[in-house]
């Protein structure tokens, strides 16, 4: 049976005809597989990766090839999926040519059907550059991470009234721009309900309550894998630390018994 992939024009049909949009992080190809399968509409290779995979303390310190390396190894796990790939810190700071570069390599070289970028205003012209190149353009406004040294912390933003103004404005810049679909993140509840009436283009939130077009979380957050800092958005939808604990525990008691392997996993001739 053919699967039909959702598309960025198909995620604005979701919009238009009140279905959520369900869209998780992923890394790797097992967990795009199961994920895909499992029914998301949409796999965010987002550079969230540099902490969860990677280590690091912020999204900083991912280049482009790791993204590339990253989405190409999701895409092949998908069928149904649209498969978005993160532009990474400084991929596409320097100006649209710099940003269609990096689009350009990431569409060719991942298999990816959109790439997704952070900033508002400020990026409104570089999201038109590549939209009108036919680049699919997801954008991000709000708590964006790669900013977080400017914001002083990952601190939730638009609490006041001048700040929610400016929030708002970024995100009508970027479907003014062209942009298929905005990612809220770290905003008031109120406030992304508002912007979600407001855009043409569907809002997918994270960390930004009930009233966005769909939500977004990081895989290792929603499996409880994920041991460092966790925001009050996170919801754990299993302890996955403390199952993936007792499985290996098990292993290691069975092989340090002699248990494991048994007749049935042994190769006889
Ligand atoms: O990098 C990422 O995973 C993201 C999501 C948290 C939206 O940008």
């Amino acid at each position: 049976m053919t699967v039909r992939r959702v598309t960025v024009p198909g995620l604005m049909a979701m919009k238009r005809e009140g279905r959520k949009i369900v869209a998780v992080t992923a890394y790797d190809f097992t967990f795009a597989r199961l994920l895909d399968q499992a029914g998301v509409d949409l796999l965010l290779v987002g550079d969230s990766l540099g902490m969860v995979v990677q280590g690091h303390e912020t999204t900083l310190p991912v280049t482009l090839d790791e993204m590339i390396y990253h989405t190409r190894a999701v895409a092949r796990g998908t069928a149904r999926a649209l498969v978005v790939c993160d532009l990474p810190f400084g991929s596409y700071h320097e100006g649209p040519e710099s940003a269609m570069a990096s689009s350009v390599r990431a569409l060719k070289e991942s298999g990816c059907h959109a790439v997704k970028l952070e900033g508002g205003e400020a990026m409104a012209a570089t999201v038109r550059f590549l939209v009108e190149r036919g680049v699919p353009v997801i954008g991000h406004v709000g708590l964006t991470p790669q900013s977080v040294h400017a914001f002083g912390g990952f601190r939730v933003q638009g609490r006041d009234e001048a700040a929610a103004r400016r929030i708002t404005a970024d995100a009508e810049s970027l479907a003014e721009a062209g942009a298929g679909a905005v990612v809220l993140e770290g905003i008031p509840a109120p406030l992304a309900t508002t912007i979600s009436a407001r855009l043409p283009i569907p809002t997918i939130g994270i960390g930004a309550g009930p009233g966005c077009d769909g939500q977004v979380l990081v895989l290792y957050d929603l499996l409880g894998l994920y041991e460092g800092v966790k925001p009050r958005f996170v919801k754990e939808f299993m302890p996955g630390g403390a199952q993936v604990r007792q499985a290996v525990g098990d292993y290691a008691a069975a092989v340090r018994e002699g248990t494991f392997p048994g007749a049935e996993h042994s190769f006889n001739s």
